[in-house]
């Protein structure tokens, strides 16, 4: 049996623990490192339990202890010598770990959709050498269903559950509070996503992202609140395939570890009478208007997706901190995007300049909205 290392970023994360659970499950996974931004406690912990060769925390506050490696150079130093990796960081600060994994050759099991959404130009190459393994479930779904199909596909369908809002009328949902855009319906994520689900951001990313990953393949979405069936594709002659499960990350997550083609451990005990009615309904524009802005950046390209989740991440993190009402978010993102002048992305440095400059502007309208 060969042991693959495994480089987990973004440990302390939804998504980095419960990858930490699989890999301590598999004779076959090892854990290479594991890395944070600050949340030195937990990492701590996790550095006893799980034993990864590294630890890596990149901006720690107060003392840490001399095994637990910090500042410049601490990314390269937990991706080099892993047989794959997954990036799990939050937001547009995990482009330069997918990158880098790019540069390396090393195969990136990839949470972190952004890398895809703002940078998705600059990781071609990996891309193209079948080295990105989706994490989402829904990519995931469909980068299953198409494996076997060797006739091209019409199209896919990714399903979404309409996040905590989807029972709110339209006046609610722009003054919901954070306790209870955090109540996912389905889903357990972290704060950011589950918020981003609740203004279908999310789900406009899922759409760009499956813009890089299933080159050619037209893209829709339809809300279908149990989360139950993952996403679908809709084969040549206008019938549908699927995979269907309870809402469970560990599925995609061992999938994307022990890709390509390893042996995969029971992970529920699911049963079809367990699911209840199956529902499925159209895109509500008037209750996500954030969706097809932030879809219309991926069509429009350039810096315009950096520019769409820099406003994001900004206006997200003042909903979180009670400064902003939620129906802003949308607001702020499409103010945002009015006011960029938008240029192609060359470079890293291009998209990290659109990300700075847009996180200045969004900063700027929330100011004067508090
Ligand atoms: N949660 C889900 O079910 C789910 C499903 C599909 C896709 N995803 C995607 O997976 C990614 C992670 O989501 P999550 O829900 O796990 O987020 P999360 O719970 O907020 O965790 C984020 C992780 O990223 C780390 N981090 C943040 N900024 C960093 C930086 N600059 N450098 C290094 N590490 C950094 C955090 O460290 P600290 O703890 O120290 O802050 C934490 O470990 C996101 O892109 C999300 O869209 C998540």
């Amino acid at each position: 049996m060969s042991i693959r290392r495994v480089a987990v970023l973004g440990s302390t994360g939804s998504i980095g623990k419960q990858a930490l659970e699989i890999i301590e499950a598999r004779p076959d996974l090892e854990l290479h490192s594991i890395l944070c931004l600050r949340n030195i406690d937990l990492l701590r912990q996790q550095k006893k339990k799980y034993l990864p060769s590294i630890s890596a925390v990149v901006s720690p506050e107060g003392d840490i202890p001399p095994d637990i490696i910090k500042g410049t150079g601490v990314l390269d130093q937990a991706v080099e010598g892993a047989d794959i990796v997954l990036n799990a960081i939050v937001g547009s600060a995990g482009l330069r770990a997918s990158i880098l994994c790019q540069e390396l050759d090393i195969p990136l099991a990839l949470a972190n959709k952004e890398s895809l959404v703002i940078g998705g130009k600059l990781l071609r190459d990996h891309l193209k050498a079948g080295k990105v393994i989706p994490v989402d479930s829904e990519h995931s779904t469909i980068e299953r269903c198409l494996q076997s199909e060797k006739r091209p596909v019409r199209g896919i369908t990714l399903t979404a559950s309409g996040g905590s809002v989807l029972l709110m009328s339209v006046d609610e949902i722009r003054t919901a509070g954070p306790e209870r855009i955090l109540k996912h319906p389905t889903w357990d994520m972290g704060a950011r996503i589950t918020v981003d689900s609740a203004t279908m951001v999310n789900k406009a990313y899922e759409v760009i992202e499956a813009g890089w990953l299933f080159e050619n393949i037209p893209v829709e979405v339809v809300i279908h609140p149990q989360s139950i069936v993952h996403s679908f594709i809709r084969l040549e002659d206008g019938s549908w395939k699927a995979l269907l499960g309870q809402p469970d990350m560990k599925i995609p997550l061992q999938y994307a570890m022990q890709w390509p083609d390893r042996e995969l451990d029971v992970l529920a005990d699911d049963k079809p009478v367990n699911w209840g009615a199956l529902t499925f309904m159209g895109m509500n524009g008037e209750k996500y208007p954030a969706f097809s802005i932030v879809v219309q950046t991926g069509i429009d390209g350039e810096t315009f997706p950096a520019v769409a989740n820099a406003a994001d991440e900004v206006a997200v993190q003042a909903f979180l901190e009670g400064r902003i009402l939620f129906g802003n978010i949308a607001e702020i993102i499409d103010e945002v995007l009015t006011l960029h002048q938008s240029y192609s992305v060359g470079s890293l440095e291009d998209v990290l300049e659109a990300d700075l400059n847009a996180r200045a502007v969004a900063s700027g309208i929330v100011s004067k909205l508090c």
